[in-house]
């Protein structure tokens, strides 16, 4: 359930840089990168699954843990390094949370903020992966 890619570190005496490539990086065409910051720390974001939308999420700064649930397993993994991403899929339950102070998660996503996308609620995203799974 949790699958992660390692990107490439290209690190010299002046630091380290790390490229991103759609369709080579990550398996889809990115339409939109957003990033999340100055989160409380005691607070959770996510909370939802998508039905069709494909995303990456890279923590750039600090670290947070991201929950996974497909509605039988569940799974934590936590993110504290630059050049790894956690791709998430359709009708995958998330959750993160445990943001440090500095953290700086970046997503990126293979399709426009559509709301129509969401399943916010967790029985109704219960009963929509029973519907995708028959
Ligand atoms: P939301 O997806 O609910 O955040 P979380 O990741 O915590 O579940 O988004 C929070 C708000 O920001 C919501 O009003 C929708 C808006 N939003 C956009 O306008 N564009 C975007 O690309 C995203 C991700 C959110």
């Amino acid at each position: 359930m949790i699958k992660t890619f390692k990107f490439k570190k290209i690190a010299d005496d002046r630091g380290a840089l790390t490229p991103i490539e759609e369709l080579r990086d990550v398996p889809f065409t990115i339409k939109r990168v957003y990033y999340m910051y100055d989160t409380e720390v005691d607070f959770i974001r996510g909370r939802h699954a998508h039905k069709t939308l494909e995303q990456v999420l890279i923590c750039v700064h600090g670290n947070c843990k991201v929950l996974l649930d497909n509605g039988k397993n569940k799974e934590i993994i936590e993110l504290d390094r630059k050049d790894v991403g956690l791709y998430i899929g359709p009708n995958m339950w998330r959750e993160m949370f445990n943001f440090t102070k500095d953290c700086t998660l970046m997503v990126l996503a293979s399709d426009y903020y559509k709301e129509s996308d969401y399943i916010r609620k967790y029985d109704e995203f219960l009963r929509y992966i029973k519907g995708v799974q028959i």
